[in-house]
């Protein structure tokens, strides 16, 4: 047994002692997602948090996902591996901001997504994530609805709604940043490839793929697709499963710009620290967690769409 395959072994043990299970998000590092339990989207990775009966959930992750965790699990112990792991999506918004943008616009409901604080959350009416966010604004009754933070987002789901749109102006660096010219290029050099894009990138790639879907969805609809050969424009963690799932697959990634730091920073040797050390558990004060948690608990009551 190799060094890595040793360290594999003694987390796996770890865990068992611990009563924990290990969660991955689709964007994590190769050897990471091969140890997890489960990997995920956003949605998946929280239904998995609110229903497993284990005591310990490791969450391999950003900061955001292990508080939804902590959030709908109180009773459970949360470990985030690194919780340096942000996500400045999520910070690109204070509670206090959203607060100002309900004041001017009074009876529009807060539609937030998952990538957001607690304490956003707690300023929300539902969350979506980004598999189930044109089903939960339909799902509200008003016509008028508040979207934050991520502008793409909320512009994808502004353009297949009848809602009228209230847009903060947030964004993922990582996939805003995702140059036309490599995506259009990677296009015409691979006129037969079926075209990926994460609703998180700016409307002019959108209108280029050929499918708008979450992390989840894309492997699913690779799965189940006769296509052969697939642009993939999200953070490039998801290539560990899409090649393992699909070996007569080809993948290609719409530019080598798409990594997330914070996604990249959790290493095997964190978790083996994090299981040993029970350490660092996330919280969530709990008056924040109780109105945060209402808002996920709507999102997760909308029908999934699959
Ligand atoms: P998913 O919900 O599609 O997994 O995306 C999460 C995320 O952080 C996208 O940048
Ligand atoms: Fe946040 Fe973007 Fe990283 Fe997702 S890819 S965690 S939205 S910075």
């Amino acid at each position: 047994m190799n060094q890595r395959q040793q360290l594999m072994q003694e987390i796996r043990c770890l865990a068992a002692e611990r009563d924990a299970v290990i969660l991955a998000h689709n964007y994590q590092p190769d050897d990471v997602q091969e140890l997890a339990d489960l990997t995920g989207d956003s949605l998946g990775l929280s239904i998995e948090a609110a229903q497993t009966h284990r005591k310990t959930i490791v969450f391999c992750g950003v900061y955001f996902m292990a508080e939804s965790a902590a959030i709908l699990s109180p009773h459970k112990t949360v470990l985030l591996p690194r919780p340096d792991a942000g996500c400045p999506l999520a910070d690109c918004i204070t509670p206090e901001e959203l607060r100002s943008m309900k004041i001017r616009h009074p009876g529009a409901p807060v539609v937030t997504y998952v990538n957001s604080s607690a304490a956003v959350k707690a300023e929300s009416d539902i969350c979506c994530t980004s598999a189930n966010a044109v089903r939960v604004v339909d799902s509200l009754p008003e016509k008028e609805v508040i979207l934050a933070p991520d502008r793409n987002l909320g512009r994808y789901i502004a353009s297949r709604t009848d809602k009228v749109c209230h847009l903060w102006e947030g964004c993922c660096p990582v996939h805003d940043q995702l140059p036309l010219a490599a995506f259009r290029t990677a296009i015409e050099n691979h006129p037969d490839a079926v075209v990926l894009a994460h609703p998180e990138c700016r409307p002019e790639i959108l209108a280029l793929a050929h499918h708008i879907l979450s992390t989840s969805g894309m492997l699913s609809h690779v799965r189940q697709s006769a296509g052969k050969r697939f642009i993939i424009a999200t953070e490039m963690g998801i290539l560990y499963r899409l090649r393992r799932d699909n070996p007569d697959k080809e993948f290609i990634i719409a530019s080598p710009s798409l990594i997330c730091r914070d996604m990249k920073l959790t290493t095997l040797e964190d978790l083996r620290r994090c299981l040993e050390t029970m350490s660092p558990v996330i919280t969530v004060p709990e008056e924040i967690r109780l109105r945060a948690r209402r808002a996920l608990e709507r999102m997760l009551a909308v029908p999934r769409g699959d």
